[in-house]
């Protein structure tokens, strides 16, 4: 193997492997390390190239990635485990099951899609767009090569034919959220063709895991109750954790064509609080603020100047931390979760992360920026067998345009005010 899988362990008996999404990391899930840690050995794995797992020289594909768990699983000395994946993690899970059957205890599969053609299109769109922004700057940069690439598993895999699944024998729990990025029938069809699958749809979106985790850890302790020999399962009681209210609030922007700003000015003004740009909120001591909004501008597939943000994080905990991107893309309001997801920062795990579409100002942008502009639509333009969302793609970006509104900051300000 030319890089080892990084990864945290929690608790004894039976293992049960966590498998992140797209971009992010084993922490994700820390809403089921605190639940399920005292009935099992909880491994949450960091996959290639995401989180401090290396990216190393192998193929970066869900093929590779279940050949990675399975190495892991030899390493561990483990011969057979309860997998819990979401999302790209679901998608290895079944990767996996379908390539070593005999390695698996229990499946569960949270949001996983067998095709493209599973996601919601508001959601595949501005992943599209993302990737093609990030393949254009990835001969440039490596930081857009590895966005490139962390995107393109979500633009090119997985590949499972749905009659593959018939020769999964492991019990298996198919969960997904009501709002989930993934069309219902889809994963229905996933849950129809796994022999004896479990379905269960939670009120919530993508990542029911992590925030709607009493109805997931609910489901998944059901369904494992069920599914194991009760011996290796003891229960116990669980505590839920509160929130303060928020008190002071300050909103820090980053804007190169007023977009951000604009947006930064509406959620202010609607709850009260100041407003500075980031240089001037730099020179700020912050300790004072119950919650810091951060906003910025999605660039090539991730968020400008967010390090700054990141970087503070951990001096800021116990404040409410809130970060909004804007992008080009148009979305639907629905969508401002699970594109979150889409700007790869698996460092900002622990804050609440929203999007904004904003638009195109051509006449604000520096030469550069415009320069790169004109490059990604003509890049587009010239791709043979374009898709009917790229051609759309392309015709949009031509020129400017505004699709900001100020509709996208409810949900911004109702986390605000939660
Ligand atoms: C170099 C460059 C890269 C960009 N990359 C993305 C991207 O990956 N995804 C996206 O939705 N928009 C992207 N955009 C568009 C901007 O995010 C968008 O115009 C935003 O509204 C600008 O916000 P601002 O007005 O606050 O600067 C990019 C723009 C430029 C100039």
């Amino acid at each position: 193997m030319d890089v080892s899988l990084y990864y945290q362990e929690w608790g004894e008996g039976e293992p049960l492997f966590l498998l992140h999404g797209n971009g992010e990391d084993g922490t994700y899930f820390v809403n089921q390390t605190t639940y399920f840690s005292d009935r099992y050995r909880l491994i949450a794995v960091d996959t290639r190239g995401h989180g401090k797992s290396l990216r190393g020289t192998a193929p970066f594909t869900m093929e590779q990635f279940a050949i990675d768990l399975h190495k892991l699983m030899d390493r561990l000395q483990i011969q057979k485990a309860v997998i819990l994946g979401f999302s790209d993690g679901a998608n290895i899970a079944m990767k996996f099951a379908l390539k070593y059957p005999d390695r698996v205890k229990a499946l569960i599969l949270n949001g996983g899609n067998l095709n493209t053609k599973g996601v919601k299109r508001s959601i595949q769109i501005p992943i599209e767009i993302g990737y093609r922004f990030a393949k254009l700057f990835a001969g440039k940069s490596e930081e857009a090569k590895s966005h490139m690439e962390i995107l393109g598993l979500m633009v090119n895999e997985p590949n499972i034919r749905p009659e593959e699944l018939c020769v999964i024998q492991a019990p298996t729990l198919v969960v997904a959220g009501t709002r989930d990025m993934i069309k219902q029938s889809h994963t229905e069809t996933i849950a129809q063709n796994i022999p004896d699958a479990k379905l269960s749809i939670i009120p919530g979106d993508h990542f029911i895991a992590n925030k709607k985790p009493e109805a997931f850890n609910q489901v998944v302790e059901d369904f494992l109750w069920t599914s194991l020999p009760k011996h290796i399962i003891k229960y116990s009681r669980h505590q839920k954790t509160g929130r303060g209210k928020p008190v002071k609030t300050i909103v820090i922007y980053s804007s190169k064509t007023g977009f951000t700003k604009r947006y930064a000015g509406w959620i202010a003004k609607e709850t009260g609080a100041e407003c500075l740009p980031l240089a001037e909120a730099k020179k700020k001591d912050l300790a004072g603020y119950d919650v810091i909004v951060f906003g910025s501008w999605a660039c090539a597939g991730s968020i400008r100047d967010v390090g700054w943000f990141t970087g503070n994080m951990d001096r800021w905990k116990g404040k409410k931390q809130i970060v909004f991107c804007v992008g080009a893309s148009p979305v639907t309001p629905d969508v401002e979760k699970s594109l979150a997801q889409n700007f790869n920062e698996p460092k900002l795990e622990g804050a609440n992360v929203f999007y904004c579409p904003g638009g195109l100002n051509y006449e604000k942008m520096s030469v550069s920026s415009r320069l790169m502009m004109r490059m990604f639509v003509k890049a587009i333009k010239a791709k043979k067998d374009k898709s009917a969302a790229e051609e759309e793609m392309a015709r949009v970006m031509s020129a400017s345009y505004d699709i900001s509104d100020k509709k996208y900051i409810e949900p911004i300000i109702t986390c605000l005010r939660g």
